[in-house]
């Protein structure tokens, strides 16, 4: 059996983000976790449009390669982390474009949230996702990583100070996500 696939999104495409560092951060300790094959995939880098296809993405029948090679991307994917900013008590405008982009490649999925920001720790930015992903029928899970100020949490190289609490609820996330995982995708 091979292990599930993790596919850790980093939201923030803003220059200047800190957005990579936290995904690079949890990226890792996915890995040193050891209970999924880690995928990092970066929107800036993924480089959508604003959603350009005529057809309700339920119907698969896409008109454009970049959502062909979007939905080829999120489709070998068990499992999802998505690493969002909190802007406006929200999360960012190209996780939300990049999310309806596709559908039934979502489905049946557990999703867990790494959420950082000024004093909100990107709480709020989780609470707004997990009503969205349910609608596609991903399965959030409870355990969360929330940074407040998250710009002070990076060292003078741009990398996420260690903390030994922040990396606890990382792993929680991780170990809750593979029990999900294991009973949405036993086949996996
Ligand atoms: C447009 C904008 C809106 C923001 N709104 C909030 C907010 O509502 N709550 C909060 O805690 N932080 C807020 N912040 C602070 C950001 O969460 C913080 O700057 C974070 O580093 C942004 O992520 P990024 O650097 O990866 O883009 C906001 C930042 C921006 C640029």
């Amino acid at each position: 059996m091979t292990e599930p696939v993790l596919q850790v999104i980093i939201a923030s495409t803003r220059p200047g983000r800190v957005g990579r560092a936290f995904g690079e951060w949890f990226a890792e300790i996915a890995r040193e976790h050891g209970g999924f094959r880690v995928e990092l995939i970066d929107l800036a880098e993924v480089g959508l449009p604003f959603l350009d296809e005529p057809k309700h993405p339920r119907l698969g029948d896409y008109q454009h390669q970049h959502t062909r090679d979007w939905s080829a991307t999120i489709a070998r994917g068990d499992a999802y982390v998505f690493v969002t900013p909190e802007y406006n008590y929200g999360y960012n405008a190209v996780l939300k474009n990049a999310i309806d982009f596709l559908h039934n490649e979502w489905h049946d999925k557990a999703v867990g949230f790494v959420g950082y920001g000024g004093i909100g720790a990107g709480t709020r930015a989780i609470q707004q996702l997990k009503q969205v992903v349910t609608t596609l029928r991903m399965v959030p899970v409870f355990e969360a990583v929330n940074v407040p100020f998250a710009a002070k949490s990076l060292d003078a190289e741009g990398r996420v100070v260690p903390d030994p609490e922040r990396t606890a609820a990382a792993n929680a996330m991780l170990d809750e996500l593979a029990r999900v995982t294991a009973k949405l995708r036993p086949a996996s």
